[in-house]
């Protein structure tokens, strides 16, 4: 017989690496017309190891260039070695650590984790004169130790009030986010901890501290942003707090409130870029699509195994509970998209379906439930398969289903289904859902909720249906677009 061709998950608009392991984006900042994101690389092979710095550039978020590797593992005299774990990149453009020559504005700097296996976990830093392509670690690293094997993923901002950089970094086995303010990126004085609250249920990783717009206002709060447990048992997400940061403390909107970034499984280490320009309003951040629960063992075949999430950009919306995070991806996608297929007002009883199919695309759907008890979208539909987005007027709760999604037996835990309460607005429910091979991003009422997982269909049929069931639905707007 021919054997079955194995299915192509590669994405086609989220950045993957041509081949081996990815995990967590890394040094993500904007300089001279160009986005880079490094990230956690193995460059031998396609299980997490020998972590490096991968590299990527892109002028627009969307089309990325893989470039070599930027900051490779290294030896130690004694024999170790050194890997390169989670960090960031700035911009050090009025050379405050020394590192360039006199006036030269473009100098990057890297901060990250130095990881010797089993040993010690310390912040060290590595500069570039030449927009990341080839780099130099410091002579006097580590800057920041303090003897501990777990103490990582430092997060460096510009703090323009005290004229002085902020690192946030975490103690994960503790629950502690520490805040440290340097005025050379060398030498640094810690200034407050911030921890023990919010979710525990797995250790902390990745933090990121941002301001950010408060929509419908000219007032900014900050965010501070950790990897670490899932609303799910044992599963991972990132989880936020929003509150004030006076350059030294930050004070949280409210003790122990436990709010997701996205509530999906397959969202984790993002963290926003540095240096944007100004005609970014709103940080952006990327994340990178996986959960440890599982990593290892996505069947995306030999060559590659994890991927990147779109750019998101961010703000808070007030909202009766407080302040809360609203996302919106941005992968400038108008001239990229070709219209494919669009209806209006267009009442549902039963089954509809959509004529399109495809595997990569970009969705909007905005319907009523009317008298209907649940609406349900299926896509990646073909015999026996079907991703399903669903919506219970009764409990309003949204739910992503990939039990039946395709290949979900390779793991335990990779079956499953989330639940998260989503009111309706004015009636209705406006979902936006941005498909490609392997990955799905769905956010709902405007991104003020965002649910990212990976699915592996068996079949390439790619259709897509909406089901009404206990009466009629209308579809306000459905359009569907195909992303080049
Ligand atoms: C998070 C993480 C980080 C660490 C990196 C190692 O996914 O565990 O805490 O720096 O991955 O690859």
């Amino acid at each position: 017989f021919a054997q079955n061709k194995p299915h192509d998950y590669r994405p086609k608009y989220h950045y993957t690496a041509p081949k081996n392991w990815v995990n967590d984006p890394n040094g993500m900042v904007y300089l001279d017309g160009e986005y880079h994101l490094f990230y956690q690389y193995n460059p031998f092979g396609n299980v997490w190891g020998h972590m490096s710095w991968g590299h990527a550039v892109s002028k627009d978020l969307k089309n990325w260039e893989t470039l070599p590797v930027a900051l490779p593992e290294f030896d130690n005299a004694d024999g170790t070695q050194t890997m390169i774990f989670s960090g960031c990149a700035v911009i050090d453009s009025m050379n405050t650590s020394g590192f360039f020559e006199k006036g030269f504005t473009k100098g990057m700097v890297a901060i990250f984790t130095s990881h010797i296996e089993g040993k010690a976990q310390h912040q060290s830093i590595a500069y570039s004169a030449d927009k990341g392509r080839t780099w130099k670690r410091y002579d006097k690293n580590p800057v920041l130790d303090l003897g501990m094997k777990d103490f990582r993923d430092p997060n460096v901002i510009w703090y323009p009030e005290k004229q002085v950089w902020i690192m946030t970094v975490v103690k994960p086995l503790e629950y502690i986010a520490q805040f440290y303010e340097s005025k050379d990126l060398k030498k640094w004085t810690l200034l407050s901890e911030f921890g023990k609250q919010g979710d525990m249920t797995k250790i902390w990783e990745c933090p990121s501290l941002t301001k950010v717009p408060v929509e419908g206002s000219t007032e900014t709060k900050w965010v501070l942003m950790i990897s670490s447990g899932h609303r799910q048992k044992d599963y991972l997400a990132m989880q936020y707090f929003v509150g004030d940061f006076d350059g030294k403390t930050f004070t949280p909107q409210k003790q122990n409130e436990i709010l997701y970034v996205d509530e999906g499984k397959d969202f984790y280490a993002a963290i926003p870029f540095n240096n944007l320009p100004k005609s970014h309003a709103k940080p952006i951040m990327i994340g990178w699509i996986n959960d440890w629960e599982y990593a290892r063992e996505i069947p995306t075949g030999d060559t590659w195994r994890g991927g990147f999430s779109v750019a998101r950009e961010f703000s808070l919306k007030k909202t009766t509970d407080g302040l809360r995070l609203v996302q919106q991806p941005i992968i400038q996608l108008k001239n990229a998209q070709k219209a494919a297929f669009s209806v209006k007002n267009k009442v549902v009883d039963g089954t509809y379906e959509v004529p399109f199919k495809g595997e990569v695309f970009d969705l909007t759907l905005e319907i009523q439930p009317q008298e209907a008890k649940v609406v349900t979208l299926n896509v990646f539909q073909s015999q026996g398969e079907a991703t399903a987005i669903r919506y219970d007027a009764n409990t309003q709760e949204l739910s992503l289903d990939r039990t039946r999604s395709g290949q979900v037996n390779f793991h335990p835990r990779f079956s499953s289904v989330e639940r998260v309460k989503v009111p309706l607005k004015d009636g209705k429910l406006k979902i936006r859902l941005l498909a490609d091979k392997s990955i799905l991003e769905l956010f709902a009422q405007d991104g003020e909720h965002a649910l990212t997982e990976w699915i592996f269909p068996t079949k390439n049929e790619g259709g897509i249906t909406l089901t009404s069931e206990g009466g009629k639905a209308k579809i306000t707007t459905l359009s569907v677009h195909t992303v080049r």
